[in-house]
């Protein structure tokens, strides 16, 4: 019995933590906006356990005393008149520290975005992320479905939309906010804590609303700059003669049509840049781990993993269904 309280008490503490909760702050705005959550469970708290205290009072009361007091109050009772008005202070009071609380809340969290060191364009799509860094040097490196962030540094994130409403939510870090499209929202990103957090699209946005989803590292500036600095690199040509022709049959051929791989012919824009595709830790927004078999089955049979995806089955011979998988998780 004791061990089972205890491990129920260890499930709720594991609750707060973790890789996608608000209430494990791992960034200014988290840490931000948890803090007014416990200002307003506080200032709540306190007005709830008051009101049940009186409740309790007067049933008391009702029960205990009310054959011996006079049934007919006065309405000019002065206790009853005082009582009210500290009440009613009381309530102001509460209302008060609420209001400013949510003030100095909002007010900071405007602050981040005027600080920003880093530009970040995430554009979403049914059902993934297309994230884009602004090069110092000029124009955007491409990524997509992962999210990197250096640990300390404010990233001012612009948000918009390839075609319905989104929202963009990585609870460890900062609050939610609108993918619109049409209407660019921006939110500020200050991570203070270095490891992975996941985010996930918090509108529901389609059939695959809930497989929306984006990792997030947030690693120490030198290790942030190293792999921008990779994701800049174009795709480089395999030495392997079987991969170079698994090259030709991704670059050159149906998968091209949708998406770009820098370095090659391939240039869609449909579909997520495969640049540095085995770089990342998921393929399909979240929905399978970065391996050969995951990348195999998704290309074969896309709408049985994620139903309703943009992405067509890719019919292959089973010698190119392996050479292309070899391929593409060579692809760092
Ligand atoms: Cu995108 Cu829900």
């Amino acid at each position: 019995m004791k061990r089972s309280v205890a491990i129920h008490l260890s499930w709720a503490l594991a609750a707060c933590q973790g890789a996608q909760t608000p209430l494990d702050p791992a960034g200014d705005q988290s840490q931000n906006l948890f803090s007014l959550f416990q200002l307003m469970l506080w200032v709540c708290g306190v007005a709830y356990a008051l009101v049940l205290l009186f409740l309790a009072w007067a049933i008391w009361r009702a029960r205990h005393v009310a054959g011996r007091i006079d049934p007919a109050i006065e309405p000019g009772d002065r206790l009853i008149g005082r009582s009210l008005w500290a009440w009613a202070a009381l309530v102001l009071m509460g209302l008060v520290i609420l209001t400013t609380g949510s003030f100095l809340a909002d007010w900071a969290l405007s602050r981040g975005e005027r600080a920003a060191a880093l530009d970040i364009r995430i554009t979403g799509h049914q059902w993934w992320w297309r994230i884009e860094y602004r090069d110092p040097a000029g124009g955007w490196i491409e990524t997509a479905n992962e999210l990197h962030l250096p640990e300390g540094g404010t990233a001012r994130v612009l948000l918009g939309s390839a075609d319905v409403i989104h929202s963009f939510w990585v609870p460890n870090v900062a609050g939610k906010m609108d993918v619109i499209p049409g209407k660019p929202n921006m939110l500020a990103l200050t991570p203070r804590r270095v490891g992975w957090f996941r985010g996930q699209c918090a509108e529901f946005c389609g059939s695959q609303h809930a497989l929306m989803a984006f990792d997030v590292k947030v690693e120490t500036p030198a290790q942030f700059a190293d792999w921008l600095a990779r994701q800049k690199a174009v795709a480089m040509p395999p030495s392997d003669p079987a991969l170079r022709r698994a090259q030709q049959l991704v670059t050159e051929g149906v998968c091209a049509g949708c998406h770009r791989l820098r370095g090659t012919p391939a240039a869609g824009r449909a579909g997520p840049d495969l640049t540095h595709l085995a770089s990342r830790r998921m393929i399909a927004a979240g929905t399978l781990p970065m391996t050969r078999g995951a990348i195999q089955g998704w290309i074969a049979q896309p709408r049985a993993l994620k139903p309703g995806t943009m992405m067509p089955p890719v019919p292959l011979s089973a010698a190119d269904a392996d050479a292309v998988s070899r391929y593409l998780v060579s692809l760092k």
